[in-house]
């Protein structure tokens, strides 16, 4: 039986994940973003090794959650799904009323099955289409 344990990380550790998972033929620096200092940032341990990473920016009561990246070799095992499990609790903790993000729209397909809906706004960016998907949290 493997173990997961989720909990709260420093920035820095999420770039390494974020890196390997999303942009592995890009330079290393593209993964920092410039506000990761202000954000909130989880970090899921399989076996005791950072696996899996998801990073939260908050904005009065609205939350937006950023790089979600599990390693390509540890996907399809349900860990992507325990660390979004793991945020929309607690974004209901802080009693937030929205979550929101900007999806790859690749990924659109299992964003839907925790409850987001996708909005009109819809962007390209390096190399990737992109489509706000949005969940409301109230109560
Ligand atoms: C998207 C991502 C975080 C999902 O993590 P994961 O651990 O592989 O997901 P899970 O194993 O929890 O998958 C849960 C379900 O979603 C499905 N799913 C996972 N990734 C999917 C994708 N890209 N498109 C469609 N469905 C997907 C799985 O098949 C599974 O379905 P099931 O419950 O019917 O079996 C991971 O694939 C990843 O890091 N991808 C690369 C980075 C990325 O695209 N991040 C999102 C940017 S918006």
């Amino acid at each position: 039986m493997r173990m997961v344990q989720i909990e709260q990380i420093f920035p820095s550790l999420t770039w390494r994940i974020r890196h390997e998972t999303m942009y592995p033929d890009q330079p290393f620096d593209i993964v920092k973003l410039k506000d990761d200092f202000d954000g909130i940032h989880f970090g899921l341990y399989l076996d005791h090794q950072l696996t899996g990473v998801v990073s939260l920016f908050q904005d009065g009561d609205i939350y937006q959650f950023r790089k979600l990246a599990v390693l390509p070799s540890a996907q399809k095992m349900g860990l992507g799904s325990q660390l979004m499990d793991y945020i929309l609790d607690f974004c209901k903790i802080q009693k937030a009323t929205k979550l929101w993000c900007n999806a790859r729209v690749n990924a659109k397909e299992f964003y839907f099955k925790f409850g987001f809906h996708e909005t009109d706004k819809t962007f390209f960016k390096d190399g990737n289409d992109f489509v706000v998907m949005e969940k409301e949290l109230s109560s």
